[in-house]
């Protein structure tokens, strides 16, 4: 299975971006596609730009990914604009009825709105297939950092390998299906809002 997971925050050395990096190498044995949007991979969509070589190479990216996984930090209760511009220049063509991973993560107990936005905001159009199951990194700083695992990273390691196991069950499953949708979506290039 290739997977491209997404950190989703603007920032350096963000939080998202370190949580990221361990999904990688303890899940995906370092084979995943990394894409941090702090590296600014994309220009923000202005409605021009679409032969751009950098746009050109992150559409291929997703094209080639099976499984996305998206780490997506709690900014003001809202998802940063990085990843709304991801999904104005990768849609259907890229990302139609892949399965998606959501993490949400907060440096407190917060999380939850990053969900339930990806979840109602990002997929009409690019029918992105998340996951009933998500993950909250919550308390983030002091997430997987230690030598002795707290209960907290136990708790956390354990039920993202019961999650990373569903995605790659759910990307099997899907690809035949994925081919069908796009054989058949015809005049039906958006969905129905
Ligand atoms: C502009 C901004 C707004 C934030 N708002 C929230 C918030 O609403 N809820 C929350 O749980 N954490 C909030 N945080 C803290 C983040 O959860 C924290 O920075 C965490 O490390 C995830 O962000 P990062 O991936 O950019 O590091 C905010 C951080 C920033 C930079």
């Amino acid at each position: 299975m290739k997977t491209l997971i997404i950190s989703a925050s603007q920032r350096a050395d963000s939080q998202s971006s370190r949580i990221a990096g361990l999904l990688n190498t303890r899940y995906f044995n370092n084979s995943a596609d990394l894409l941090d949007l702090a590296a600014k991979p994309l220009p923000e969509w202005d409605g021009t730009g679409f032969d751009r070589d950098d746009v050109k190479a992150v559409k291929a990216r997703a094209l080639a990914a099976d499984a996305l996984v998206l780490v997506v930090p709690e900014w003001n209760g809202m998802a940063p604009s990085a990843v709304k511009n991801f999904f104005l220049w990768c849609g259907a063509a890229e990302l139609a009825h892949k399965p998606a991973l959501l993490v949400g993560v907060s440096a407190g107990t917060g999380g939850a709105y990053v969900i339930n936005e990806m979840r109602t905001s990002s997929y009409k159009n690019s029918r992105l297939l998340y996951l009933p199951e998500h993950l909250l990194m919550r308390d983030v700083e002091n997430l997987w950092v230690n030598d002795t695992p707290t209960k907290s990273d136990t708790y956390l390691s354990e039920r993202t390998r019961y999650a990373v196991n569903l995605l790659e069950a759910y990307a099997k499953a899907l690809a035949p299906v994925r081919k069908q949708a796009l054989e058949t979506m015809g005049a039906f290039t958006n969905g129905m809002s």
